[in-house]
């Protein structure tokens, strides 16, 4: 049942390294704002990532994952990434939340609920740029 958290794991990290790259690539209206935010999310989508993986090591469980974010490189506005943000971040929550993540273990269960509380943040914060 582990490879639920797995595939969770294996997100985070595939959408830490887009946020890496659009940290890179925006440009526009609010860029620096974002620009900034898009490196404290890459650094929180890391850690997440880490944390299961590690709990998946420290339990002795299989690890392989394949990446399944396509890469929108040519993203670059800042309403284009907000709006992949928000999409992404929606679907990672719903992965945490919904599609059952295995929580049998106690400190794996630990994981995945600051995971979903801190993109649930994350999310919010987005959103902030949606109100004029
Ligand atoms: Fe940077």
């Amino acid at each position: 049942m582990e490879e639920k958290n797995i595939a969770l794991a294996g997100l985070l990290f595939d959408f830490a390294l887009v946020t890496k790259a659009l940290h890179w690539t925006v440009r526009g209206n609010d860029a620096l704002p974002l620009h900034e935010q898009l490196d404290e999310l890459f650094d929180d989508l890391i850690s997440y990532a880490d944390r299961l993986f590690e709990d998946a090591f420290a339990n002795d469980d299989n690890v392989s994952f394949d990446a399944s974010l396509k890469s929108p490189a040519n993203l670059i506005s800042t309403e284009e990434v907000i709006t992949f943000l928000k999409s992404t971040l929606a679907r990672v929550i719903e992965v945490t939340e919904q599609e059952g993540v295995d929580k049998g273990r106690r400190g794996t269960a630990n994981i995945v609920d600051d995971v979903a509380e801190g993109l649930t943040n994350w999310l919010y914060l987005f959103k902030l740029y949606d109100t004029p």
